[in-house]
């Protein structure tokens, strides 16, 4: 399957590389309006496919996507630090206008896979400017998020990460809601159970479990300047999902008709992933404070999204 990506910066090419390493994609292009940049990027990668697998990556202009299945946008402008992805809106926006246009001129069935910030809201730009139905407009959105909130549950409870089923909801980004209710530990309540392995979820370790996932992207661009190889891995993830038709439960974000009360916003739930992009949207269930966390999240988000003049 071939893999187009446009962008070819720390996260564009993560993406790459996770896709490379991972052997999902039999061909990779890269395309950004830096070409030096692109070919630069698609050489090194190149250089570790021997190791791994046998993935053809070439740096190449739009036409070069022409029979890609997946094209990951992940063009424009990251957060400086201590900025939020909200206010990276207007500049990628603008982005956005030339690059959906030209990626569809050449590969008009290809998903399109998004991960410029404010994700949420930069999916819900892609599919009006695209005109495609939203199950064709994935945004990464709370994907990274969730795998932080198992990654720490995990850590604290002593388990895989992959035994930990828990989504965080809504916005990627500061209202993003971490669903302590429904989340479990083989099959069994989380609080249930940590009491069990005698590692209660005091509230002391759920505020601290939440600030690491809601504020982990600041502190590692206070200390790095981006992030790129986790959110590089989760876009290869549902690249997976979309190639290997996996049918796979993934938090992404896509343009949705009615999460709680808020109507065609997108934003993370739950959701269905194959060949075809999203097969079906999965209600979680929430308690009432969650529930109006998503309801406030939703808010936020149409209203931003609402904002920008296309
Ligand atoms: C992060 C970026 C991808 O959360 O928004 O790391």
């Amino acid at each position: 399957m071939k893999v187009g990506i446009v962008g070819a910066g720390m996260v564009g090419s993560s993406a790459g590389y996770a896709l490379a390493l991972m052997g999902i994609a039999s061909d990779l292009v890269l395309v950004d309006k830096n070409a030096a940049l692109a070919l630069a990027q698609a050489e090194d990668i190149s250089h570790a496919v021997p190791f791994v697998s046998a993935t053809t990556v070439i740096a190449g202009d739009y036409a070069a996507l022409a029979g890609a299945r997946v094209v990951i946008i992940a063009a424009g402008v990251s957060q400086k630090p201590g900025e939020s992805r909200l206010e990276l809106l207007e500049r990628n926006a603008a982005v956005f206008r030339d690059v959906v246009a030209a990626v569809l001129r050449v590969a008009p069935e290809a998903i399109l896979l998004i991960a410029s910030n404010p994700v949420d809201i930069m999916t819900q730009i892609a599919t009006r400017l695209s005109g495609l139905p939203p199950q064709r407009v994935i945004g990464s959105g709370t994907i990274l998020d969730t795998a932080r909130f198992r990654s720490l549950v995990g850590r604290h409870l002593g388990i895989s990460p992959q035994s930990v089923h828990a989504y965080v909801l809504g916005e990627h980004g500061d209202s993003e809601v971490l669903a302590w209710s429904s989340a479990r530990a083989g099959s069994i309540a989380l609080g249930s159970f940590a009491d069990q392995v005698v590692k209660p979820l005091t509230d002391e370790v759920r505020l601290s479990i939440d600030d690491g996932v809601r504020n982990a992207a600041y502190k590692i661009i206070n200390g790095k300047g981006s992030t790129y190889y986790g959110i590089g891995a989760g876009l290869a993830r549902i690249v997976k999902a979309i190639a290997q038709d996996q049918c796979d439960v993934l938090s992404v974000s896509i343009v949705t008709a009615k999460v709680a009360d808020i109507e065609d916003v997108a934003l993370s739930i739950p959701r269905v992933i194959g060949a075809g992009g999203v097969i079906a949207d999965l209600f979680p269930d929430l308690d009432d404070g969650e529930y109006q966390s998503l309801n406030r999240s939703a808010s936020i988000l149409k209203e931003r999204a609402e904002s920008v003049r296309l």
